[in-house]
């Protein structure tokens, strides 16, 4: 199994295995990794010749030093996971260093609004530290496809985002969230849960599921107070926020209209460990 610490002799491999007729995949993640990684990873193998994986816990996208501290660091377990699913595939397991080169700062990106919604409003700064880190592994790796989970679907549109502004010449593709058997959608942050909380934590999604049943026949704002009082009952857990939102642009919607494809997003607080849901309204 090939495994690079640095960027150098990441780049001097890719040159030497790509031919011209293939395509390298990339899965960007931040390791403690769980089925919904791994999906990702079986579909960049099913459709690219190579696959290469990233594991970075990127610490310009925290806006909150004990979540990066506390966040799980298993490289080890990691490769072996990884291995176990197709030994071929390629890890980039970078120091800090090798991808900030001692300036651990973000850009400034202009996601036109869309990293002013939902996460944005409460993770100050987190979307400037993804945009940087993606750019930057995209420089690396120059992947044909990149696989990124629908269950950070602000995410997914903001590197969709970045890549048409910056003319970068890869195709975003976003695979569809991988669940627990009671709902819950899957997490590396799922793991601090105690099991309880895990089970209890499927009123997420089935929120989600009930909230796409109203929205059927009620407005956005029905909806909307309907989630919340639902939360304000509920002694475990905190929302954060729940959203209706238009796909594309991610504003929210105040009155629905037919020509627009909605989103619903929710963020939940259990114990401080944050949890975040999507589910398309369709
Ligand atoms: O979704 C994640 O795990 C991270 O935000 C990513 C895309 C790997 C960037 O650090």
């Amino acid at each position: 199994m090939p495994i690079f610490y640095g960027k150098v002799a990441l780049v001097e491999f890719l040159n030497s295995v790509k031919s011209t007729n293939s395509t390298i995949g990339f899965v960007p993640t931040m390791g403690a990794l769980h089925q919904g990684h791994l999906s990702l990873m079986q579909q960049s193998l099913a459709e690219n010749q190579h696959t290469v994986v990233s594991i970075f816990v990127n610490p310009t996208q925290f806006n909150n030093a004990e979540d990066l501290e506390k966040y799980p660091r298993t490289l080890e377990e990691d490769t072996k996971k990884i291995t176990q699913l197709d030994p071929n595939i390629i890890i980039y397991a970078p120091t800090v260093d090798d991808i900030y080169e001692g300036k651990v700062t973000s850009q400034d990106f202009d996601f036109d609004g869309l990293e002013n919604q939902m996460e944005g409003k409460f993770r100050p700064g987190h979307f400037n530290g993804v945009g940087t880190i993606v750019k930057r592994l995209f420089e690396i790796v120059s992947p044909d496809n990149a696989y990124f989970g629908e269950k950070d679907f602000q995410q997914l549109q903001i590197v969709k985002k970045m890549v048409s502004k910056n003319h970068l010449n890869v195709k975003i593709i976003g695979c569809n969230i991988f669940r627990e058997t009671n709902g819950l959608a899957m997490s590396s942050r799922n793991e601090r849960l105690s099991a309880e909380e895990r089970e209890k934590a499927s009123i997420i999604y089935q929120t989600l599921l009930e909230a796409k049943e109203k929205f059927k026949t009620q407005d956005c704002n029905e909806v909307k107070n309907w989630v919340n009082t639902i939360f304000e009952s509920n002694d475990i857990f905190d929302l954060e926020y729940f959203e209706i939102a238009d796909e594309e642009t991610l504003i929210p919607c105040e009155k629905q209209s037919k020509d627009k494809n909605y989103r619903a997003f929710i963020a939940v607080f259990v114990n401080n460990i944050r949890l975040i849901d999507t589910i398309s309204l369709k």
